[in-house]
């Protein structure tokens, strides 16, 4: 079930011929979580950084800047989320968010599933 994903997604990179240089339109960047819970903990977590070009996150909704970092799959990107990464800080300022809503808010910000 994990490469099947991955597979489409590849082709779908390839065929879609996306300029690696291009950036989400403001719109796809300022999207939010359709679940009330979801976005209240990403408005006030992880939109700050994630939706801002200047802190050289990940924005969300850019598909090409997420597409790599998926790649690592859910154990690293949930390491990540919680303990940091570079620029990334501890918990993305979520103290009490689970394990289950970074892996929701993770898959919302790229846009497409994470590998199991
Ligand atoms: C203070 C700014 C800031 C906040 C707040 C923030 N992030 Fe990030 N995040 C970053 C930056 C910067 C990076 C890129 C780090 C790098 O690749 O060097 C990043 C990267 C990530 C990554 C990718 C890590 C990887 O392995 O490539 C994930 C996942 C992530 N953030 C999740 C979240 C979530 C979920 C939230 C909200 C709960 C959040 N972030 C809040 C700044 C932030």
């Amino acid at each position: 079930m994990r490469v099947i994903p991955l597979t489409l997604l590849a082709l779908y990179m390839t065929l879609c011929g996306c300029d690696e240089k291009s950036a989400p339109p403001a719109t796809t960047r300022n999207a939010i979580p359709s679940d009330p819970d979801l976005a209240q903990i990403y408005v006030n977590s992880c939109q700050l950084c994630h939706a801002n070009p200047a802190a050289n996150a990940p924005l969300t909704g850019d598909r090409q800047a997420w597409e790599p970092r998926i790649r690592q799959g859910a154990d690293t990107l949930l390491d990540h989320a919680i303990n940091g990464y570079n620029g990334m800080p501890p918990m993305g300022q979520c103290v009490e968010c689970t394990e289950e809503q970074f892996l929701q808010l993770i898959g919302f910000m790229a846009d497409q599933p994470l590998p199991q």
